[in-house]
């Protein structure tokens, strides 16, 4: 189990808790915090988040860079971007914090 530090897109912060072993999305999906629309095919961007460290966010997958890229025009994209349903939750994730990305 990790527990995320989540600053949500108003600015509040609030902690979730996130299985190991299951996609992040599914953690911040059932907290309301992010959509996972396209139930994490890395097409959509509504998963996005950003690492507030972006050393621990970690390698994105070559599918979420072209997604990432395609939002560029309407969402800032930083170092710390990931899709939050291509990202497998381990113990190094406890305790990290993450923001919301705005809605796309
Ligand atoms: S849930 Fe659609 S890109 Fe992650």
């Amino acid at each position: 189990m990790a527990t995320l530090h989540v600053t949500k897109t108003d600015g509040e912060t609030q902690t979730v808790e996130a299985k190991n072993g299951a996609q992040m999305m599914e953690a911040l999906q059932a907290a309301g915090l992010v959509e996972g629309t396209c139930g994490g095919a890395a097409s959509c961007g509504t998963c996005h988040i950003y690492f507030a460290d972006k050393t621990a966010a970690g390698e994105r997958t070559e599918d979420e860079g072209y997604m990432l890229e395609g939002l560029e025009d309407f969402v800032e994209i930083k170092e710390g971007s990931r899709l939050s349903c291509q990202i497998e939750v381990t113990e190094a994730h406890d305790g990290l914090k993450i923001e919301i990305a705005p809605e796309v």
